[in-house]
């Protein structure tokens, strides 16, 4: 038992009218003073359906270039899939405590149920519990940090998987394109068969001070593209233009970030965007990134393809774990 590990929930099940210190982030950071609050704009929606494949695929390059995240909809996933994996999600969550610390996250594993344990460099906690696991390659995934309520876990999970794929493949198809490369470009270079995918639910409890946490504190995903579905509660953010905004979403759509393996891949041409999260001061919140992402052992590096003279490489050439380590140490690339 990790009984030393405070759950966000557990802390929110309390109906505090205050938040524990901790919790409370720098006045650079307080979404109630850092969220700019005029005219926004709207990130970009690429329908996948129009039928016309040469301008879907432009549009995804466009907005990958121009925002590093964008929404699709016609994206082919169905929306009962869609619905049961929320379902399954949150039923776990809603399980008694001691049911869920069954799968609690083990010492230096990246899969499991946690918290976030370590304090951050400032000291502060952010207000999100979350679920971690491999859902794809079959030689890849660990079943025994699968929950096994509710019931049907599994064959929803494994469903929407399957889905993704498919959606991936032509995602990295015209990311490829749009460099000016072959189709199959992208993908072999990311490990071909052996790309991970990892899921993770996020379970944001409602907060009394939404206007002094975060849900997940700014980032840009270690991925090389995100595929996220969210519940019906607004609260990604998303960092242009010098303000923090909230991002647009459409019932249904699912978000794409670029994350940072393809902004190397194609040598900074991809923007891996940077983003965070609010929380509710009534509502649950509740999201489903899946981060798809190189084999530990893969190196990634600018393409050869698109470097010469005049277009030098702008990133080092190392294997994915490395590049994780770093990143999650916070230590220089
Ligand atoms: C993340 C993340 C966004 C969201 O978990 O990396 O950015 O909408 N989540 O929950
Ligand atoms: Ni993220």
């Amino acid at each position: 038992m990790e009984l030393e590990t405070q759950r966000v929930q557990s802390i929110a099940s309390l109906h505090l009218d205050v938040i524990p210190p901790e919790f409370i982030r720098s006045e650079e950071e307080q979404p109630g003073l850092t969220t700019f609050r005029g005219p926004v704009p709207e990130i970009p929606v690429v329908d996948m359906g129009g039928g016309d494949e040469e301008k879907t695929a432009e549009e995804v390059a466009v907005a990958a270039e121009e925002w590093g995240i964008f929404q699709v909809v016609n994206h082919g996933v169905p929306v009962a899939t869609v619905a049961a994996l929320q379902r399954a999600g949150r039923e776990f969550f809603e399980l008694p405590q001691e049911e869920k610390e069954k799968y609690a996250m083990k010492e230096g594993r990246m899969e499991g149920y946690g918290t976030k344990l370590q304090k951050e460099l400032a000291g502060k906690k952010a207000w999100v519990d979350f679920l971690f696991h491999n859902v794809w390659p079959p030689a890849s995934v660990d079943f025994s940090v699968w929950p096994e309520n509710p019931p049907d876990y599994r064959k929803v999970n494994e469903e929407y998987a399957q889905h993704l794929l498919t959606l991936v493949e032509n995602l990295l198809k015209w990311l490829s394109k749009g460099l000016g490369l072959e189709g199959h470009v992208l993908k072999m270079a990311l490990g071909g068969d052996e790309i991970e995918y990892l899921l993770k639910i996020n379970y944001y409890p409602p907060c009394p001070r939404p206007d002094l946490a975060l849900g997940v504190v700014a980032h840009t995903d270690l991925s090389a593209i995100t595929i996220l579905v969210p519940n019906e509660v607004p609260g990604l953010q998303v960092f242009r233009d010098d303000v923090w905004f909230d991002a647009n979403y459409i019932p249904n759509a699912l978000i794409i970030h670029i994350g940072d393996q393809l902004e190397i891949l194609s040598n900074g041409k991809y923007k891996s965007v940077l983003h965070r999260t609010t929380v509710n001061k009534e509502k649950t919140r509740m999201s489903w990134p899946v981060f798809v992402s190189p084999p530990p052992e893969k190196i990634i590096g600018p393409l050869p393809e698109l470097l010469d003279d005049e277009n030098q490489a702008k990133f080092k050439s190392k294997k994915f774990k490395e590049y994780k380590y770093c990143k999650i140490n916070k230590l220089p690339q």
